[in-house]
């Protein structure tokens, strides 16, 4: 702004020096200050113009979810996890009427997934056990899930920090009168990490 003004003055001073006895040049300083309005403005619209950006940026991230949005947004649920093993919710609440549920986990942490890997694996509470132990066995570079294992219904990558990954839930898997439910598979964050899985109308 002192920029300005000196420029301005600049200026003032150049039309004064040009016709010396003219009064006009004085009477022409206020009206050359009402340019400075505009100008003032454009330094602002130039700085607003990186939060456009970052706004479009968003979303064309938001891009890949949008196949998501054409699923109804009663058949999706967003999950969140975090560094403090835990998740945001102890219940994933399934539509019957869906017939893929899409379900986001997201990690809002910052370690890694190999000291703070987190997923959803949903399966029968029953087998639940079975498919943590089965699990661990298979050991983080097969992100603690047996490979083919029948017990799963549906489940996501093992993620870290920052990260997140949307899985299907096939409902028409889900049996009725069936327990079902969802936990981490990393070694000892099921403990912390489960919740129900149910099927609502
Ligand atoms: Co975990």
């Amino acid at each position: 702004m002192k920029i300005y003004l000196s420029l301005i003055t600049a200026a003032a001073l150049a039309l004064s020096a040009c016709g010396q006895d003219a009064p006009k040049p004085a009477e022409q300083a206020p009206a050359a200050e009402a340019p400075a309005s505009p100008a003032a403005e454009a330094p602002a619209a130039e700085s607003s113009a990186p939060a456009a950006e970052a706004a479009s940026g968003a979303s064309a991230e938001a891009a890949p979810a949008a196949d998501n949005a054409a699923a109804a947004d009663e058949c999706k649920a967003v999950v969140s996890s975090d560094d403090a093993m835990k998740f945001d919710t102890a219940e994933l609440n399934v539509k019957s009427s869906c017939q893929e549920f899409h379900v986001t986990l997201k990690h809002t942490g910052k370690t890694p997934k190999a000291a703070m890997g987190h997923n959803i694996v949903v399966a029968k509470a029953a087998d639940k056990d079975g498919v943590l132990a089965d699990g661990a066995a298979a050991g983080i570079d097969k992100d603690y899930l047996k490979e083919g294992d029948e017990r799963v219904v549906a489940a996501s990558k093992m993620i870290g920090g920052g990260e997140e990954d949307t899985f299907v839930v096939p409902v028409a898997k889900l049996e009725k009168g069936a327990d079902y439910a969802f936990f981490c598979t990393f070694p000892g964050h099921s403990a912390m990490m489960s919740g129900v899985v149910k099927v609502v109308d």
